[in-house]
């Protein structure tokens, strides 16, 4: 009897503590509280919806059947916006209008669910963290058998900081087709992202069927071999005749924009002009400056091939191609590219200098600021809005423009008064990889954007105040793919830095915590691990840290106890990562020393600051003791004053 009421107790104690552990949401939701009790999903459980709220409810009956195997039954028509006992009621009826267009309130109680939000969106919203309110097996892509789908009881009123929540693709560099798009609209819906912004035209491909200029796909959608030095079996995207390539039809387009809006994603389709547009000239070289020929490149670089604004015929042709693409996408948005502008063919062409006299235009910048506002009218007449990179306002920013902000000019824009997208390349480039450790990584892009600068970005540039402010509708995460040919790949580069991304716009500024979101992110790496999403999971291990008290300006030894972190004899790669303070390391030499004598040393000169210089140290140890103490030394000294802040990590690479 005695020994049953301990059980009894200790059981109550491990329920009520795990129902205390705060659910892992990415993003992390404005306000929640955590309610005493669980609810428990069963084959029963009922999904009542109304009009508004159908959609949603359909869609979250079928995402909680593919891992439970229940057939939730949803219940049509209820009218009532009362709980109702073992359901989940969705439904935008006494929805706080506060909560505004994306907005939602998710209550779960023992015995009851409901999402409430005055627009679908929010319903949508609610759904999903509904879901991530559930173990990770939730995203199992096949029925867990016999699992208990519990979850804890909550009350959450939650909306989004920004309300442009953005992901760019680049598919002219490598080509994803249909089922892939569709399978990265599904991951940024998970993480309540609502624009897709599609690169589909660059020197590199077209991709976009345009039914009155057939060469456009049949010319631009493909190119002699895959190109920036990838294997060429990484990818599948060949076309019968043994080309690289690839294109949506138009009927592709349809199908992708409807599967986007039924998960709340607006596509904003990118047409690049005047620049970065070798695979149009490639098809229609008559609309290029110069007498070409253009030909589709297989190196990156910015290229000289750019469409002339003095040739008869260009504006009609990029308005005749726009008009279809009008047609296929809804949305409001069209990105016009700008970017990257040569200026050297405008400044060389006999026709495009008489143009910029006529026009009273001193630069080749003012000559693409004209060509845009061309573009704009046309833009504008269509009833949509034009979106530009940085370089749109090089030479005076297109009355209505928006700016997508990748190198600057986003600030400046909104003091102006325009409508900006902040997407810098120190934050938001996803091409960039992930570790100062070259050799762990996968071919790419030097440049180094880790998860946590990614969880730092700001939206608002420093100095931007209100009004001018609420000119910045968001940020965006931009995955160039040069280097990148693969889903598999892909999905590396993307996560988990897009969860970073999304807690960024979505959660409120004062809320943000790299320790708290780091512990959320090992649920979260457990849900991409069920749905089959590639991920890239950080092997180091934390070793220890410096601070300025530590430093001087001459050589100095710091030293970290790492006995019980050696795992054995193999390669201890180092890395030494100044965090922040304005002023860097030099790096002397790296020791890894076992009871007190030294076994491994690596003395390359090194630097860790804002720029990195080598900070990768290889220490390789060829014997291990168990019992043995061991230490790492780092010779070092402050560069121009000791204000560094960093950290120390190293990844284990097992002897063969
Ligand atoms: C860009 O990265 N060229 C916008």
């Amino acid at each position: 009897m005695k020994s049953k009421t301990i059980v009894i107790i200790c059981l109550f104690c491990a329920v009520t503590a795990l129902a205390l552990s705060p659910p892992a949401l990415i993003p992390a939701p404005q306000k929640m509280e955590l309610l005493e009790g669980r609810f428990s999903l069963g084959p029963d459980t009922r999904i009542y919806v109304d009009a508004a709220s159908r959609e949603t409810g359909n869609f979250l009956a079928a995402k909680l059947r593919q891992s439970t195997g229940y057939k939730f039954k949803v219940v049509t028509k209820y009218f009532s916006s009362q709980p109702v006992r073992d359901g989940i009621l969705l439904t935008t009826k006494s929805a706080g209008t506060n909560l505004g267009p994306e907005g939602y309130e998710l209550t779960v109680n023992t015995h009851s669910i409901v999402i409430r939000a005055p627009e679908p969106a929010g319903l949508f919203y609610g759904a999903q963290t509904l879901l991530q309110l559930l173990p990770p097996e939730i995203f199992s892509t096949k029925v867990v058998a016999s699992f208990d789908w519990q979850m804890p009881c909550v009350q959450i009123a939650d909306w989004p900081r920004f309300k442009w929540r953005g992901m760019m693709l680049d598919v002219a560099r490598h080509f994803y087709d249909k089922p892939e798009v569709e399978r990265l609209l599904d991951q940024m819906a998970r993480y309540k992202l609502n624009r897709f912004h599609w690169h589909l035209v660059d020197d590199h491909g077209w991709r976009i069927e345009i039914k009155k200029y057939p060469k456009l796909t049949k010319v631009g959608a493909w190119r002699s071999g895959v190109g920036f030095n990838i294997d060429p079996k990484s990818t599948t995207a060949y076309g019968p005749d043994g080309r690289y390539g690839g294109f949506y039809t138009q009927a592709d387009i349809r199908e992708v924009v409807a599967y986007a809006a039924a998960r709340h994603i607006t596509i904003v389709p990118e047409i690049e002009m005047p620049g970065h547009s070798l695979a149009a000239l490639a098809a229609y070289p008559q609309f290029g400056t110069g007498d070409g020929p253009f030909t589709i490149p297989l190196q990156g670089g910015v290229n000289p091939g750019i469409y002339s604004p003095a040739k008869d015929g260009t504006f009609q042709f990029l308005d005749n191609v726009l008009t279809e693409v009008f047609q296929l996408f809804p949305g409001q948005y069209i990105h016009v590219g700008g970017d990257e502008v040569p200026p050297g063919p405008w400044e060389k062409d006999a026709a495009c200098q008489a143009l910029m006299k006529r026009e009273g235009l001193k630069t080749p910048a003012e000559l693409e600021s004209w060509f845009i506002r061309r573009i704009e009218k046309f833009v504008n007449a269509n009833g949509k809005i034009l979106i530009g990179w940085s370089e749109i306002a090089s030479g005076g920013l297109a009355k209505n423009a928006v700016v997508m902000d990748w190198i600057g000019g986003g600030k400046e824009a909104a003091a102006a008064g325009h409508n900006v997208i902040m997407t810098p390349t120190g934050f938001c480039y996803f091409d960039y990889c992930q570790s100062l450790d070259r050799s762990l990584e996968p071919h790419g892009f030097a440049a180094y954007l880790p998860l946590r600068k990614v969880y730092s970005f700001e939206p608002i540039p420093a100095d931007l105040t209100p009004p001018n402010d609420s000119y910045v509708l968001g940020g965006q995460a931009n995955m160039w793919t040069e280097y990148v040919a693969s889903t598999n790949h892909l999905e590396y580069m993307i996560f988990p830095r897009l969860d970073a991304l999304a807690e960024v716009v979505w959660s409120p500024k004062e809320s943000r915590n790299w320790e708290d979101f780091q512990q959320r992110l090992q649920v979260d790496e457990q849900r991409l691990d069920k749905l089959g999403v590639n991920h890239r999971h950080d092997n180091s291990v934390k070793l220890g840290e410096w601070t300025p008290s530590q430093l001087s300006s001459t050589n100095v030894t710091l030293e970290w106890d790492v006995t019980g972190k050696v795992q054995g004899p193999g390669q201890y790669r180092v890395t030494l990562n100044h965090d922040h303070g304005d002023k860097g390391l030099t790096i002397v030499s790296l020791a890894l020393l076992e009871n007190g004598h030294e076994m491994a040393r690596d003395a390359h000169a090194g630097y860790t600051g804002i720029e990195q210089r080598k900070p990768v140290y290889v220490l390789d140890l060829p014997t291990f003791k168990p019992d043995a103490h061991y230490s790492l030394q780092a010779n070092v000294r402050g560069e121009g004053g000791t204000d560094s802040y960093g950290s120390v990590g190293w990844v284990f690479v097992p002897k063969k």
